[in-house]
């Protein structure tokens, strides 16, 4: 993947372009480039590494121009070089562009481009682009319908950004399958693959869709479909701030986003639910109630961190609205062949509302019918603006790429579904004033973190962990692995505790701690026998308790407290130590925690 921001106004473009690309380092960071467009010339830079040689690269350098385009790389076709850094152009250097996708029949058009004279630069798909509409233009074309035919010949998923240097008062972009936003300013715009990127220049965003593409002045936008008619678009006002997309006091951004826990709680319950009377209010679901009462199946659809919270989803939607879930990760959903009824409804979570493979499943559940619902972050974004109905998470930016706030945001959020869903309401009051406590709790576990960082720092050498935990702990223990694994790089597995002496027991030995979420309710006792199965074979457990619970004493070798709640409840509390211990594994290693190697946060490619 790769990250996409453009810039016309009245403004500098290179300091928006650089602030942009490095709120966008995430989608990819092996090189990097820019081109500025003024007066006639054309100003390029291109870099390998990340964005700050990029930054130095250009420092000094006369790069003023108040249009430009500029891209960080996560290579896909060609190694990371220079040559393969964008923006890329065609022969006579008119048509500048930059890309986040891949085209997929770029073989077969850069054979025909050369055949007909072009010569290329480099290895990439992405050039093709460039040359491809320098052909159409020799027709005698506008650049507007150069673009159009071209974009009619290739296949596969993109957002463009191009400029035409022969007139860099418009900035054009085309999407299709990969996520592209506009910024509105007041005489400027901005484009980005993500709105993140834009946080401090503007709130007003208009998401492009697919087979859309917007011609960009300093002072108004025009966006048609590829057949040049016009489109109707929606402003959306994104309420992110700029504090938020900042570390403030935080070394880095999974701490801070850990240590928002307890707002993101709130921000999620927040005017949405009245403990008194036991109700819930989601103005997302409210306009097809006939629908809901309907869904006699759900499956929730997901990826990653999302999906471990859609686990938790199936016991709420199981045990308090009594509705049969299956969780399926999307990227086997959408492949799958089962037969549906037409009781089944689809609910897609997602942070980023982007992520390829759950907007695919999406997609198929709408091809057969199904209702389709969202619990998404992004306003506005692709999977949102799709599904049927849905809720917002409000949990504000999210930045490091291994979720932590987005995880507690999406577990409250199913869980005010469930509620909402329920038609027996017996219970719900007393879950909703509990639920009201959690922030609270939360505080007490983060006030711990000088503890859980001594323990990261006693197992810095496993190199392997074994995570526990049964019913509502049993998708948390499989969260904490995905982390531990994802900043540390430690070999991590997650098991349901009573499924361990099937085959993970096997492992376990003085070199294999096991993290097990063993706090007191109905199941603790069968946890606890899980784990004397442990202590037998020697292996060291690091066990995450109740406060006052004196059963784990003699089990564990470390024990981390965190206070009671109600049984439903208990992953909202027991994932913060799990969540701290990566961080501080992936921090004593040295690696970069916000930026873990090979991953990104949001998958927009299959
Ligand atoms: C990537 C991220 C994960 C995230 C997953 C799903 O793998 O690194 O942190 O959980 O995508 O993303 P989504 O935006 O759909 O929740």
């Amino acid at each position: 993947m790769c990250g996409i921001v453009g810039y016309i106004g009245d403004g500098e473009s290179l300091p928006v372009l650089l602030t942009g690309l490095k709120a966008l380092e995430y989608r990819g960071y092996d090189s990097a480039g820019v081109a500025i467009f003024s007066r006639g010339a054309v100003k390029e830079k291109k870099s390998l590494g990340r964005i700050n040689v990029l930054e130095a690269a250009t420092k000094g350098g006369d790069f003023s121009g108040s249009t430009g385009i500029a891209h960080t790389r996560w290579a896909t076709h060609g190694v990371p070089s220079e040559a393969n850094a964008h923006p890329h152009r065609d022969c006579g250097r008119r048509v500048f562009v930059v890309h986040n996708g891949i085209i997929e029949n770029y073989r077969e058009l850069k054979e025909y481009l050369i055949g007909r004279g072009h010569k290329f630069l480099s290895e990439t798909d992405t050039e093709s682009v460039a040359h491809l509409i320098e052909d159409f233009l020799k027709d005698g074309r506008d650049f507007k319908d150069a673009l159009f035919a071209a974009l009619k010949m290739i296949k596969g998923a993109y957002a463009l950004a191009l400029v035409d240097s022969n007139d860099p008062e418009k900035l054009y972009a085309a999407r299709l399958s990969s996520p592209l936003v506009v910024g509105v300013g007041a005489g400027e715009y901005f484009l980005a693959s993500d709105p993140s990127a834009l946080i401090g220049r503007t709130k007003d965003i208009i998401y492009l869709k697919d087979g859309e593409v917007a011609v960009v002045r300093r002072d108004n936008i025009e966006i048609v479909n590829f057949e040049n008619v016009p489109t109707p678009y929606e402003i959306i006002k994104l309420e992110w701030n700029l504090e938020e997309a900042q570390k403030g006091k935080y070394p880095h951004f999974m701490l801070k986003e850990i240590f928002e826990g307890p707002e993101v709680v709130r921000a999620a319950f927040r005017g949405r639910i009245n403990a008194k009377d036991g109700a819930v209010k989601l103005g997302g679901l409210e306009l097809i109630p006939e629908k809901l009462k309907g869904i006699k199946r759900l499956v929730i659809a997901a990826c990653g961190t999302s999906y471990y919270a859609g686990l938790i989803g199936e016991y709420f939607f199981e045990e308090i609205a009594d509705i049969p879930v299956e969780v399926q990760f999307a990227s086997e959903f959408r492949y799958r062949r089962e037969p549906f009824d037409p009781g089944t409804a689809v609910l897609a979570v997602s942070q980023s509302g982007e992520t390829a493979d759950t907007l695919a499943a999406l997609r198929k559940a709408k091809e057969n019918g199904l209702l389709t619902l969202g619990i998404v972050n992004v306003v506005g974004s692709t999977i949102a603006r799709e599904t049927d109905a849905g809720i917002y998470n409000h949990a504000g930016p999210e930045i490091g790429v291994a979720s932590t706030k987005a995880f507690l945001s999406q577990v409250t959020c199913l869980l005010l579904m469930a509620l909402y869903l329920a038609k027996d309401k017996t219970g719900q009051s007393a879950l909703l004033r509990e639920l009201e406590n959690i922030p609270g709790k939360i505080e007490k576990i983060l006030a711990q973190a000088p503890l859980i960082e001594k323990l990261s720092e006693k197992y810095q050498d496993s190199q392997n962990f074994l995570f526990l935990g049964r019913r509502y702990n049993y998708p948390t223990a499989l969260e904490g692995a995905l982390k531990l694994k994802e900043v540390s790089y430690i070999h991590a597995e997650g098991c349901g505790a009573g499924e361990m002496k099937h085959g993970p027991l096997a492992m376990i030995g003085p070199d294999f701690p096991t993290l097990a979420i063993a706090p007191q309710n109905g199941i603790s006792d069968k946890i606890n026998s899980n784990l004397e199965e442990i202590k037998a074979r020697r292996g060291p457990i690091v066990a995450i308790a109740t406060e006052n619970d004196e059963s784990l004493g003699s089990l564990a070798s470390d024990l981390i407290r965190v206070p009671a709640t109600l049984e439903p409840l208990e992953p909202l509390l027991t994932v913060i130590p799990l969540q701290l211990f990566a961080y501080y594994a992936g921090v004593k290693k040295g690696y970069d925690v916000d930026k873990p190697r090979n991953l990104a946060k949001s998958v927009t490619v299959e």
